[in-house]
């Protein structure tokens, strides 16, 4: 039926301005939508799954149907006196052991087991990942290949963080560690203001910010790290900066390793973000709480970092070092944080650990 519409006043009807709020509501859900796919990692590609890399080394299958790849070296574990679970750092995997010389382990009878951690090279990602899930990891990783109620256990960098959260949560496990340059987190409860911002003034301001993030806002870390209007971290670039007189030496050796391509084939995200999520992340206990897991008895914890670490800074190590006395502690006044694979390094820091020569 039709009806007079000569006197319609001249705003908009309230129909065509509930429609412009449709539309704005419209309007702000779409660039909502495409801002979240901008800051939302893709979904990783799983070793083995169809369109996945292939799974070319051994794996283990742990209770939440998750793999670890690992890698075994030195004499036989059956016939072993000492056997040493290795925890890779940041942007590596199994491969990169620490190169104990063969000689050594033969003369001590040393079985070696490195693995990768999750997300990295041929290890399944953990979803679920936290600071604890890693040392569950790793004691699960041991009883599943049978190497007894206790082990010793190396971690460099970040698998060196992993060493107090292994301190914390396995302690009954444990023969006996050594930490070497760990990253260290400055949110930890218990570290003094003025040590933390020494060792934060210590970093690149790019690496201060991708940190920052990935503490603050975690779910922007993905985003932080793959854009390309602001710098995000230098670590993940390999930026020569962060090289110590040293490190530049033995970069020849870092940079050059033959299975590099391998480390992130899964995707950046699970292995790389992840560690920085994870490791800078709120964490609701603190290293400087921890007690002496040996108290008593034959174990020891060492850590060693070197003064001219660019890439982590010494200040940490030094305070942790000084809050707990029965950490036997190491600074390598000429080094920088590739340490571990000086000429001669992995056997001294081996020694050290399991025949306590240098106390
Ligand atoms: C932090 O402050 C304490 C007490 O004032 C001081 O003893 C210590 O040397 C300072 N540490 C650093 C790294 O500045």
């Amino acid at each position: 039926m039709a009806q007079s519409t000569g006197k319609r006043p001249p705003v908009p009807a309230p129909a065509s301005r509930g429609m412009a709020r449709k539309l704005a509501l419209a309007l702000f859900v779409f660039l909502a939508a495409l801002l979240y796919q901008q800051i939302q990692p893709p979904a990783p590609k799983i070793c083995g799954s169809p369109g996945g890399p292939p799974v070319t080394g051994t794996r283990t299958k742990l209770k939440d149907g998750r793999h670890l790849a690992y890698l075994e070296s030195g004499v036989p574990k059956e016939k072993a006196k000492y056997k040493i679970i290795y925890v890779h750092g940041f942007d590596s995997c199994r491969y990169d052991a620490l190169p104990i010389s063969p000689e050594l382990a033969q003369e001590l009878g040393i079985y070696l087991l490195s693995f990768d951690r999750p997300g990295y090279a041929e290890s399944d990602p953990n979803p679920a990942r936290t600071e604890k899930s890693i040392a569950l990891d790793i004691e699960e990783l041991a009883d599943n290949l049978q190497l007894g109620p206790k082990f010793h256990l190396i971690g460099f960098s970040m698998g060196g963080e992993v060493m107090w959260s292994c301190l914390k949560h396995i302690p009954h496990r444990l023969y006996g560690v050594a930490v070497l340059g760990p990253v260290g987190n400055y949110w930890w409860p218990g570290l003094p203001s003025n040590v933390s911002r020494e060792a934060w003034y210590q970093q690149l301001p790019r690496d201060q910010w991708a940190v920052w993030v990935s503490h603050h806002l975690p779910w922007l870390t993905y985003w932080w790290n793959t854009q390309s209007f602001f710098p995000g971290s230098s670590v993940i670039a390999y930026n020569p900066a962060l090289l110590s007189e040293e490190d530049a030496m033995l970069m020849d050796k870092f940079g050059m390793r033959p299975y590099m391509a391998q480390i992130r084939q899964q995707g950046e995200h699970e292995c790389l973000h992840k560690d920085m999520m994870v490791g800078f992340g709120k964490w609701d206990w603190s290293p400087m709480e921890l007690q002496d897991p040996f108290a008593g008895g034959k174990g020891k914890v060492h850590l060693w970092h070197g003064t001219e670490d660019l890439i982590v800074p010494v200040t940490l190590s030094r305070y942790i070092s000084e809050r707990l006395p029965w950490v036997v502690y190491h600074e390598l006044p000429k080094s920088g944080h590739l340490f571990p694979i000086a000429d001669g390094m992995a056997d001294a820091i081996v020694k050290s650990l399991l025949l306590g020569d240098d106390q």
